[in-house]
């Protein structure tokens, strides 16, 4: 099946109202040159409204980094539920980034839990998977990303999940500058589809994967044409309008 490219931009704890302002704008110019193309921002919290404002009219989807595993309102200091994000124009939302993984206390349950909240709200969970370093070089790439899996399959039956996005990001290649071979995403994207075949072939099918990880200008297109990709998850390099319009380029040219 065709699946649509999806492009989204993790802004991660970067920017402030006149660089999101700037930014935004030079999105939204390009936005004309890439039809075939889903383009998302994940900004900060507290920038979601400005940004829906500066981008009404324009297709520039919403997402949201994190939110919390609550499903009602409550005294919980600090989170964000998920129909709050829904309330302020978000339709996606990053859940288990490995940032959240390693230094925020995200388990696998937890994530579990977060994609299912983000489910109940109505917001398109963008569900992170990927290896360390370390995993990679003891052969249990596979392994690891089996069991972020599994974990969220436990929680949510499969009939909730057509919605669900993953995005396959090795730990390794965050932010380092090293990118995986389009091999090494192509194979571990490969095996995500089939994780997920296994329990519903037709979700198996439609299920877009992402790939996140010192995505480029000039390295998008070799990895955008596996057959397993569809589109990416940019941190960095969403930083900069030009850099992030590339990237969507780069998708808008595949088959
Ligand atoms: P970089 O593109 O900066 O490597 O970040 C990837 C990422 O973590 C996106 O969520």
């Amino acid at each position: 099946m065709s699946r649509q490219y999806l492009v989204a931009g993790n802004w991660k704890m970067f920017g402030n109202m006149a660089s999101n302002q700037v930014l935004v704008e030079g999105m939204c110019a390009g936005l004309d040159a890439v039809p075939k193309v889903q383009v998302l921002v994940c900004p900060p919290a507290t920038y979601l409204t400005a940004i829906q404002q500066a981008a009404r009219g324009s297709g520039l989807l919403l997402g949201a980094q994190n939110l919390a595993a609550q499903e009602k309102e409550g005294a919980f200091t600090g989170e964000i539920l998920g129909s709050m994000l829904k309330d302020v124009g978000c339709s996606h939302v990053i859940v288990g980034h490995s940032e959240r993984r390693a230094l925020f206390g995200d388990t696998d349950a937890v994530v579990a839990q977060k994609v299912h909240a983000a489910l109940a709200a109505g917001l398109v969970p963008i569900l992170c998977v990927g290896e360390t370093l370390a995993e990679r070089e003891a052969d249990a790439t596979e392994a690891v990303i089996a069991r972020q899996i599994d974990a969220v399959l436990a929680v949510n039956p499969v009939a909730s999940l057509a919605a669900l996005v993953i995005a396959y990001e090795p730990v390794w290649a965050i932010g380092t500058g090293k990118t995986a071979s389009p091999e090494q995403a192509q194979n571990v994207h490969a095996f995500i589809r089939a994780r997920i075949a296994a329990v519903d072939a037709k979700l198996g099918d439609s299920l877009r994967i992402l790939y996140g990880g010192s995505v480029k200008p000039d390295n998008a297109a070799s990895i955008f044409a596996q057959t397993d990709v569809d589109g990416g998850l940019i941190g960095g390099a969403s930083l900069k309008a030009a850099d992030f319009l590339a990237i969507c380029a780069a998708a808008q040219s595949q088959g």
